[in-house]
């Protein structure tokens, strides 16, 4: 077990944010309506949301009213309606019509908040560890490759981490998603577009990798593996959405665990392995053209999966086997693209010694209380909350930015109370 910190005296922060993606950035503006002292520490060399995946005309996939603050204080001067104000755009967005802007439009909103908290936040600084302090059950200490930084509260919002298939190795031919367009910018810099790709997935990624190198190696082909039949619209219906509303956290929170699981299950094609219905419709269209074009670029191996894939110096070889009859053909292929999703973050990994005291379900995962903070044991009386991995008691928006107004205003006031009254209640979930 790690053992205590015993770093000397250091200034005590109300609360320390680890990672300043979309909810800790949502933290920061909560935090600062609470009077609180907050500081954050991120490992990028600036404020960045999935900047490998911002392809030119991707659109976000909750409306622009699901920004920073919205849900939680209309009146807040950090809305994406202030932004475009500030941007003069506020009539042009109006007039375009829709309320999911692009994705790079979404991202410059989150740069602007975030240089107005620059003076909070560390970057290029990554938490390694977080420690109790020796004799100090009230407090925490930081670690970061920058220094240590003491807190009564911490926050992790650490985001998510890309997933590769077992023995799956990313080199300069071989990237997941996420790397997506410094990929494409790389290879196009050393002026060696591939001539085979090949795409594995079948999620909004997936499809956004096909579309886009489709696009951008006009020579290439591009070819699709998945398992399913088809790509699956995403339920973006009226009814189904409501599993985001911020109310829809209260009823997760108190359903039994079974009803838990059924919930998960019902409404995992709003946002798993599930595609926008346009661009569905739009590849569907461009596969059709090339067809009767005869010129066919575009290729899909459904009900298939890779069975094996070895790299050599100039090329990979996929093993692509078909999940109908087993029938198994080879892929030469320049370029694979893993769009195999993600995996939240887990919390635990930097809380080192401390993780043996926040208590576990019966599935090994994080107790979580309902304000987000993780159920220690009572030696521990600093708080640890942790923002992102709570699917399993929040529910569905707990990964996605739907619920990041709501909540981290439901964190900001539950450390607060805490630092108001002196000392933490207990934890009870
Ligand atoms: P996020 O991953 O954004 O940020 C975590 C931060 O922590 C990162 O900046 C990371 O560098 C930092 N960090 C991690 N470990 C650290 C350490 N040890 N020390 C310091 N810093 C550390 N959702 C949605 O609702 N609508 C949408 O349209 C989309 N679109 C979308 C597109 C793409 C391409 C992806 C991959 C995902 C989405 N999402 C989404 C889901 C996505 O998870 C969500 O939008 C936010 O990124 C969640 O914000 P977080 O701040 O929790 O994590």
């Amino acid at each position: 077990m790690m053992s205590d910190s015993a770093e000397p005296d250091l200034p005590v922060h109300d609360v320390v944010g680890v990672g300043f993606g979309p909810s800790n950035l949502g933290l920061a503006i909560a935090a600062a309506e609470q009077g609180l002292d907050a500081r954050f520490v991120e490992r990028q060399e600036r404020f960045g949301w999935h900047r490998g995946m911002l392809l030119q005309d991707a659109t976000m996939q909750i409306s622009y009213l699901k920004d920073l603050v919205t849900l939680r204080n209309p009146a807040s001067p950090y809305s994406f309606l202030s932004y475009l104000h500030d941007r003069d755009r506020l009539a042009d967005f109006i007039n375009y019509g829709s309320a999911f802007p692009t994705r790079l439009e979404f991202h410059d909103y989150l740069e602007w908040v975030a240089a107005a908290f620059a003076d909070q936040v560390a970057y290029d600084c990554e938490v390694t560890a977080i420690q109790p302090v020796a004799g100090e059950p009230g407090l925490l200490d930081v670690r970061t490759s920058g220094g240590v930084l003491r807190a009564r509260n911490v926050v992790l919002a650490t985001g998510l981490v890309p997933r590769l298939p077992e023995g799956v190795r990313a080199s300069e031919r071989v990237w997941h998603s996420r790397d997506l367009l410094p990929g494409t910018e790389a290879a196009l810099a050393r002026g060696t577009a591939p001539q085979r790709v090949v795409v594995i997935g079948a999620g909004q990624s997936a499809a956004e990798a096909v579309d886009h190198l489709h696009r951008t190696f006009t020579d290439a082909q591009v070819c699709a593996v998945f398992a399913r039949y088809g790509y699956s619209p995403a339920d973006d219906s009226a009814f189904a959405n409501r599993v985001f509303d911020p109310a829809a956290v209260d009823d997760f929170f108190r359903a039994p665990s079974g009803v838990k699981d059924a919930i998960l299950g019902y409404h995992a094609n709003t946002n798993y392995s599930v595609v926008d219905p346009e661009l569905i419709e739009s590849l569907y269209r461009t596969h059709y053209h090339e067809r009767v074009s005869g010129r066919e670029r575009l290729e899909f191996r459904n009900v298939s999966r890779v069975a094996d894939a070895v790299e050599t110096d100039d090329r990979v070889e996929l093993a692509v086997e078909s999940l109908i009859d087993g029938a198994r053909d080879v892929l030469s292929a320049d370029l694979v693209v893993y769009a195999t999703g993600y995996r939240s973050a887990d919390p635990g990994r930097l809380l080192g010694g401390l993780a043996a005291r926040c208590r576990r379900d019966a599935d090994g995962r994080l107790d979580m209380c309902r304000d987000y903070r993780v159920a220690t044991d009572p030696a521990i009386a600093a708080g640890i909350y942790v923002q992102g991995a709570t699917e399993h008691t929040h529910g569905l928006s707990s990964t996605l930015l739907s619920n990041v107004a709501v909540r981290s205003g439901e964190i900001a006031a539950s450390v607060a109370a805490s630092v108001r009254s002196g000392h933490l209640a207990p934890t009870h979930s």
